[in-house]
């Protein structure tokens, strides 16, 4: 049993408190104009108007002395909270023995990959190896790259509203014109299939009596003659979509789409890198289903404070990759796969406690914002499991035209204000996600889902 007072002591007391009239205060303003000038825009959240100076469990400080609640877990990666006494403790050792052992490998990192199968859904685990990168991206290029590898196909299947990061390979996988536009031409090969995002079916069904029929057009795409689907290496997918909009398939979706990767041959790579470390109330979010993959890639939440991700990949299938094929100079830092040895240990410790309470926690923050729902005009649905809950606003519940971006922006500095970091994901921006680290208290996820409501209203 967790206890909520020990949760509490990981994150600062009295959060919310705000010190300045508005964010950002006077301090925050200029270092955010010496940002605009110093470094590209084109980071992750563009302009949005806050600074980070300091961070503990589930709460941020800004430099001008706002105390936060911080909803985003840093974008799905600070699974246990920012500076885990334990995650501390656990670097300061290591910083006295090896931080960097270029790409041979160290004990560390000899034991993260032990760890990780350890870890790995049923079909995985302790018959698979893993390849160790810096980030997410990393992780995808390298699937692409395996993939093809090992099948000799050159295909790759993938999803609209996909996210699976932004470089060459791993960004052709990805959708939404603002990564792709103007960075062309993508790589060739890559096949784009309809998510099941039941909210917008794009079949205009619903669920259950549509059958799945999305899932059984991607069996009709990649097992029909004349569909060009001819040698699909691996089918990517994230088994809850994240920057698309925090959107779960429904249930039976992905073991369809299972069979027909095996019908034709395909591999199937489940990517948990948003969804994945415990996130959806599971380890792994694939594990809300009975397909067993065959890579899997991760990040963001392994490694926590600290860069790390990899792909996982069957056993037989890595032995087909050539040896010192594809080096990566810092990758499997010791100081990064001591943290991350330490975050799965936190996770996973008392049977998985952690995750338990995240399936938990995440019913009754639901229960919270569809009560708030039911009252307002504009939150068109609540959706997710466990601690990765997406709310998609809407000018109107039955037309479900998205919420604009003006009024997006007015809640996203509504709840600055008021101490709560939240960002929007999804197709059209309107997606508020609820994502804190599995680790914040049941106190400060009902104060922010309080907030957030409350701000709706006022907007
Ligand atoms: C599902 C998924 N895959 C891959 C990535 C890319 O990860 P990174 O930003 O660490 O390169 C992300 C990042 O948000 C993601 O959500």
């Amino acid at each position: 049993m967790i206890s909520e007072n020990d949760l509490a002591k990981l994150s600062y007391p009295e959060a919310p408190r705000m010190v300045t009239e508005k964010v950002p205060g006077p301090i925050s303003q200029k270092l955010l104009e010496d940002s605009s000038q110093y470094e590209s825009l084109a980071r992750g959240a563009g302009a949005f108007p806050c600074v980070y100076d300091e961070g503990m469990g589930s709460t941020v400080k800004d430099p001008d002395g706002n105390l936060y609640i911080d909803i985003t877990a840093g974008v799905a990666v600070n699974s246990v909270g920012r500076r885990h006494p334990r995650v501390i403790k656990a670097i300061e050792e290591q910083l006295k023995k090896l931080m960097h052992a270029t790409d041979m490998t160290n004990t560390r990192r000899i034991e993260l990959a032990a760890r990780v199968s350890g870890v790995m859904p049923a079909g995985l685990r302790g018959r698979c190896a893993s390849y160790f990168t810096q980030g997410g991206s990393g992780a995808l290029e390298t699937a692409i790259k395996f993939a093809r590898r090992v099948t000799g196909r050159t295909q790759i299947a993938a999803f609209h509203g996909a996210y699976h990061g932004v470089w060459c390979g791993s960004g052709s996988l990805t959708t939404g014109e603002v990564y792709r536009l103007g960075y062309g031409p993508s790589i060739p090969g890559v096949i784009h299939l309809p998510y099941p995002y039941c909210y917008r079916c794009c079949f205009n069904m619903q669920y259950p009596d549509c059958n799945l029929q999305c899932a059984k057009y991607v069996d009709y795409v990649l097992n029909t003659p004349y569909t060009a689907a001819d040698d699909v290496a691996v089918l990517i997918i994230e088994p809850q979509q994240g920057e698309g909009g925090y959107v779960p398939p429904p249930p039976g979706y992905l073991e369809v789409i299972n069979a027909a990767c095996e019908k034709h041959g395909a591999l199937f790579l489940a990517d948990e890198v948003q969804a994945g470390t415990g996130r959806t109330g599971k380890m792994w979010s694939i594990e809300h289903s009975s397909v067993q993959p065959d890579m899997l890639a991760w990040g963001k939440g392994m490694g926590g404070d600290m860069p790390m991700a990899g792909l996982t990949l069957r056993k037989n299938l890595a032995d087909k990759i050539p040896e010192g094929s594809q080096p990566n100079t810092f990758a499997g830092n010791a100081v990064a796969a001591a943290t991350t040895m330490t975050n799965i240990d936190i996770l996973t410790e008392n049977d998985n406690a952690l995750i338990r309470r995240a399936a938990e926690l995440g019913e009754e923050i639901k229960g919270w914002l569809l009560e708030g729902a039911a009252n307002s005009r504009v939150i068109g649905d609540v959706r997710g499991r466990g601690l990765m809950i997406g709310v998609e606003m809407v000018k109107d519940k039955e037309t479900k035209e998205p919420l604009d971006a003006d009024s997006i922006g007015r809640i996203v500095f509504g709840l600055l204000n008021r101490g709560v970091i939240m960002v929007p994901c999804g197709r059209y921006g309107n997606v508020f996600r609820f994502m804190p680290p599995l680790t914040i208290t049941r106190d400060y996820c009902q104060k922010a889902s309080e907030i957030f409501l409350d701000v709706v209203k006022e907007m």
